[in-house]
């Protein structure tokens, strides 16, 4: 027993040893193995990375774009097509901030009516894109990555893509969200908003009343293209409740304030639809500020509400009597 012992002791204590180097010896063998594979795909793959980018870049002459532009510029390589001829133009990216009745609409079919600019929508109307940030960081890559496709795409030759985005859509509750994904891809912003908070109140009631009655033909419209139904659609004057016209103007005008603050980093231009419908220059501000090349732009859309306010609001008189005096008294008889 004794003999055998320290034997067995030895012998079982040898062959765990001399396993456990086998195991170990496999084991380093295969690490190395695999790493040595692994690294040598990585090895390959940014290699190859690296030379699609060198020969994408030797193949694009360098833009005539002054040096501050150069961030602003973006190569996109769509997933669903191929920019073929335009692959070297430059796109930039933007984003029309706006509210709802304040001529983005018409804003927009301008902007479309430029060969080089898609301006793809209120894409953000849909609940779904804007349920979480996620769902609205991926929309927004679709649309920046020309992988975005409307009636307004023009796809290989874009030189400026973009979207129209109420504040209320998303905007303004993700807002610091939002900024850092506009740092970070460098996307310019164009508010659209509207001096005359009072007539774009009239506008939001008669949109909201058209919405049940269809004054055309039982269609309804919220934006028109002949005289004949714009109109139409003028003959409802809507009664306005004095008592919430205050706060909701007040309102208004704090939420697109607080909308220029959250942005004031980001490279914009503020626009009033007022001022584009009287000063032709102003469009060819927003195709300098886009840097697309300058075209005549024109957009087929009737305005709907052109008389006084004072034709156009049931109770007339007992709005004027509650906006005298009040800062919103400007609102009355301008434009
Ligand atoms: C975000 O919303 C999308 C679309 O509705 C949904 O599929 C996804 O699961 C949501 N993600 C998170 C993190 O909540
Ligand atoms: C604009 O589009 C035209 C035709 O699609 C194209 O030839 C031109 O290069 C584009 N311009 C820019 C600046 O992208
Ligand atoms: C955005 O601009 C910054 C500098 O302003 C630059 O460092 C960065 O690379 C740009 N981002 C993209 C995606 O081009
Ligand atoms: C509405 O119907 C009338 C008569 O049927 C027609 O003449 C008119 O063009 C229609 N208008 C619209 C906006 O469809
Ligand atoms: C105005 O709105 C308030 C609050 O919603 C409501 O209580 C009041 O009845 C409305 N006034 C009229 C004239 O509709
Ligand atoms: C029209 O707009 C241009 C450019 O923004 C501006 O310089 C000019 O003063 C404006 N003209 C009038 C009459 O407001």
């Amino acid at each position: 027993m004794e003999t055998k012992d320290p034997v067995d002791v030895k012998s079982s204590k040898k062959f765990p040893l001399a396993s456990r180097l086998v195991v170990l010896a496999f084991s380093v063998i295969c690490g190395v193995y695999i790493f040595s594979i692994c690294s040598e795909q990585v090895g390959v793959n940014t290699h190859s990375k690296l030379v699609d980018v060198k020969v994408f870049k030797q193949q694009c002459p360098p833009p005539p774009v002054e040096q501050w532009e150069l961030p602003y510029l973006n190569y996109p390589e769509p997933q669903t097509f191929n920019r073929e001829e335009c692959a070297c133009n430059p796109v930039r990216l933007f984003c029309i901030v706006s509210m709802q009745r304040s001529g983005s609409g018409w804003f927009e079919t301008l902007l479309n009516s430029h060969m080089n600019v898609s301006s793809n929508g209120e894409i953000f109307s849909v609940v779904k894109r804007r349920e979480n940030v996620s769902s609205i960081l991926l929309t927004l890559d679709k649309v920046y990555n020309l992988d975005w496709f409307t009636s307004a795409s023009k796809n290989e030759c874009s030189a400026a893509v973009g979207f129209k985005w109420m504040l209320n859509q998303g905007l303004t509750r993700h807002h610091e969200e939002i900024v850092e994904y506009f740092e970070r891809r460098n996307v310019s912003v164009i508010f659209l908003f509207r001096r005359n908070l009072l007539r774009r109140m009239v506008s939001v009631l008669a949109n909201i009343y058209d919405k049940e009655v269809k004054l055309l033909n039982g269609t309804h419209k919220s934006h028109v293209h002949s005289t004949t139904e714009a109109n139409i659609l003028a003959q409802y004057r809507p009664r306005l409740n004095v008592t919430l016209m205050i706060s909701e103007l007040k309102l208004t005008e704090e939420t697109t304030q607080k909308a220029l603050v959250y942005f004031k980093n980001i490279r914009h231009i503020v626009l009033y639809y007022e001022d584009l419908l009287n000063n032709r220059t102003k469009i060819m501000d927003v195709q300098e500020f886009l840097r697309v090349p300058y075209r005549d732009l024109q957009s087929h859309q009737v305005r709907i509400h052109t008389a006084p306010l004072s034709m156009q609001i049931e109770n007339w008189e007992e709005v004027q009597k509650a906006l005298n005096g009040t800062p919103y008294q400007k609102f009355l008889y301008s434009d």
